[in-house]
């Protein structure tokens, strides 16, 4: 059976989007299958162009049943579910349908007070902290409103996923060459996911620069330093 996870929660904006294909695209630089299914009907589907995972459309419900049979027969995909902000019940039956429910929530007293009570409501759910400052001193304060306000979910809390403003590179309908530090950034994502999963990390494929290279459409080493370069 096919692995699945739920990138979810209350709170809009939080990185949900963005996450779930950070996800889809680490599993592929590791050689696995993935699918980024899309529940979100205020969004639109992306190309899989360029793409070492597939985005799925499962916007319409029977989509996303479909969806979850096809994983449910095919052990060696993973489905990562990207909800959609203010729709609770909706992430009840998302959740449901998960081995592994992720709460993406950014540096804000909002974000986090929201986390709290979906904490609460999937108890075995992770939080992720999303867009996290890269600043010393931003961090330390961030560090300190996890530490006074979700102190007793200490456990539950996942290694923080960076702000990284070249993330949004992976949402452009047709992915275009992703600069090494977008790449690392989901390799670390999939990886912490997988070990969550019980997965195997260390069998897996690390797949090069020059095999990315060819992964992508076979663009030349070349354009992907300059693509580094913008993003340096
Ligand atoms: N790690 C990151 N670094 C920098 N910007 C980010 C990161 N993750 C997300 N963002 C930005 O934050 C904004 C919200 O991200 P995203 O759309 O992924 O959130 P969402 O939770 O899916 O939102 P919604 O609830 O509307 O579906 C976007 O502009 C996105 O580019
Ligand atoms: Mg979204």
């Amino acid at each position: 059976m096919g692995q699945v996870i739920s990138v979810i929660g209350n709170k809009g904006g939080t990185g949900k989007t963005t996450l779930s294909h950070m996800l889809g695209h680490g599993f592929g630089l590791f050689n696995r299958r993935a699918v980024a299914i899309l529940t979100d009907t205020y969004r639109d589907k992306l190309s899989k162009f360029n793409r070492t995972y597939l985005p799925y459309d499962a916007r319409e419900p029977q989509d996303l049943e479909r969806c979850a049979a096809k994983l449910a027969s095919a052990p060696d995909w993973v489905g990562i579910i990207d909800g959609g902000g203010n729709r609770p019940e909706m992430d009840e039956q998302l959740a449901a349908m998960a081995d592994l429910v992720i709460l993406p929530f950014r540096d804000s007293h909002e974000d986090i007070r929201t986390l709290m009570r979906d904490l609460e409501r999937f108890p075995n759910a992770y939080a992720l902290p999303s867009q996290w400052p890269t600043n010393r001193f931003a961090e330390a304060s961030a560090q300190r409103s996890v530490n006074g306000m979700l102190g007793r979910y200490r456990s539950r809390i996942l290694a923080p996923v960076y702000a990284l403003s070249c993330s949004k590179l992976l949402l452009q309908d047709e992915l275009p060459i992703l600069p090494t530090q977008l790449h690392n950034a989901c390799r670390e994502m999939a990886m912490q996911v997988m070990e969550l999963l019980g997965m195997e990390v260390g069998d897996s494929a690390w797949i090069g620069r020059d095999e990315l290279a060819q992964a992508q459409a076979g663009v030349p080493a070349a354009l992907i330093q300059r693509a580094e370069l913008a993003y340096a």
